[in-house]
Parts: C-alpha cells; structure tokens; sequence
C-alpha cells in the first residue's frame, strides 16, 4: 500500500481529487466506487470545481442505510445528489437501495449491476473509526458479496452526530462485502484527522484481521492512501 502524507484536510481533498481526475483522463468511461461520510466532501467538492467531463462516468455507491428513505436528508443517496450527482453530469449512478421490500434482491441486483458493467477501476474508501470499510464491521467473518448488516453500537453513535438523535440512526444497511471492494482494480483510502490515527496504523500494521475490515486492503495490489498529518499520527 502506498501513503502519502497531506499537511490538512484541504491538501488531502485535492490530492485525492486528482487522482480520479486522472482515472477518468486515462479511461474516460471509468466505473467509479464512490463513498459517503465527513471525509470526501471535499473530494467531491474539487470534483464539481474541476470542469472536467464526466459524461461517459458511471458510479456505484458503498453502501446505504436500512431501511430508509432516499428523501430523508441523512440517507447516502442525499448526500450523493447533494455533493456530486446534482452537480455533474455523469452516464449512470447507482447506490443500493434504503428502500426496498426484497433486500436479498436487491443485493443480488447491485452485485450483478457491477459485474455487467465491468468492474469498478477506482474504489474510494474513508475509514470508519473501528476500521470498518463501506459498512462491513469488524466480525468474526466478513461477507464477499452486497448484504445487510446490523451497525455496530459504535457506528451508531459515531454516526448519530448526523441524526437528530441516535435513535434515528437506522439499525441495518446494505453494503457492499469486502470481495465486491477487494475486486475493485484500484483502491483510493482517504483518512482525516486525529480520530483517524489508530486505525491508519492498525491498517499499515503488516497484521489482517477480519476485526479490522480496513486491514484486508493490505492483500490488495493497488492501494493508495491519502492522510492528513493528524491521520498519519506520530509517524
Ligand atoms: C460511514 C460510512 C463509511 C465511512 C465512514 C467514515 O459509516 N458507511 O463508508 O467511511 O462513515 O465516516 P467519516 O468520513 O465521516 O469519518
């Protein structure tokens, strides 16, 4: 895995930025795994500032919240219009669905969405503060394929901060598995901040264990991650 150390969260937005700019410049119909959280907002923001030409683009996203609705403001399809899909125009956008009645369909259905595209070239990652990746939280086992989980107490509380309450923090969301990210040809992790620093280290450790989902990117050929100088710790 590669690092490279920003001094703050700006350099680290435009520095990942850049490397997906240069992703889609090098194939411009890539298949991008987009991500949600604090931490690519300003990645996303750089994309929109860039003018580049998303149109041959298509995106899948990480994962969603179970159940909820896509109009709610906290789901990921929200944020996604929010920060990027309302912005550029790009060929297709696509993101598990908070709302369906048949989630074991669903997952199906995305897996097979990503298959029938390609691939995805570049997966973007941020870090959940247990090193959870997407939404696969550290377990006994993590699962290869989409699927629904229940969240963590940890993860409900790290992401109630969004929520009037954490009681509105939904239970369950569907993500895709640890094969579906391991699969992708290029990863791009980003990390910000002091909250962060452990789990980079746990990550560089030299040490995979499914109880630290993010240490699986270690068995992966093409990993990049950006951190900002609070991320990258005492290193
Ligand atoms: C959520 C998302 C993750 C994200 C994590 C970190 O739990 N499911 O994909 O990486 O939050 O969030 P933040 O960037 O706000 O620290």
């Amino acid at each position: 895995m590669k690092k490279i150390v920003c001094k703050n969260y700006d350099e680290m937005s435009k520095k990942g930025a850049e490397i997906i700019l240069e992703q889609i410049k090098e194939k411009s119909d890539s298949i991008l795994g987009l991500a949600t959280g604090s931490t690519p907002i300003g990645l996303y923001k750089c994309l929109r500032e860039s003018g580049a030409d998303f149109s041959k683009v298509s995106s899948f996203n990480l994962d969603e919240y179970y159940p909820l609705k896509k109009s709610n403001d906290q789901s990921y399809q929200y944020f996604m219009n929010d920060n990027l899909f309302n912005h550029v125009t790009m060929k297709s956008n696509d993101i598990p669905n908070g709302e369906a009645t048949d989630t074991a369909a669903e997952c199906k259905r995305y897996d097979e969405a990503i298959e029938a595209a390609g691939g995805i070239d570049l997966q973007l990652l941020g870090l959940g503060p247990n090193g959870h990746v997407g939404f696969n939280e550290p377990d006994d086992a993590l699962s290869v394929g989409t699927h629904v989980v229940e969240l963590t107490q940890s993860t409900i509380d790290a992401n109630a901060r969004f929520f009037a309450s954490a009681d509105d923090v939904p239970k369950k969301a569907i993500t895709l598995g640890l094969g579906g990210i391991m699969k992708a040809k290029k990863i791009l992790v980003l990390a910000s901040g002091k909250n962060k620093a452990e789990i980079v280290r746990k990550m560089f450790s030299g040490e995979v264990t499914t109880q630290v989902p993010a240490s699986l990117l270690q068995l992966h050929p093409d990993v990049t991650v950006i951190v900002d100088e609070e991320a990258n710790g005492d290193k």
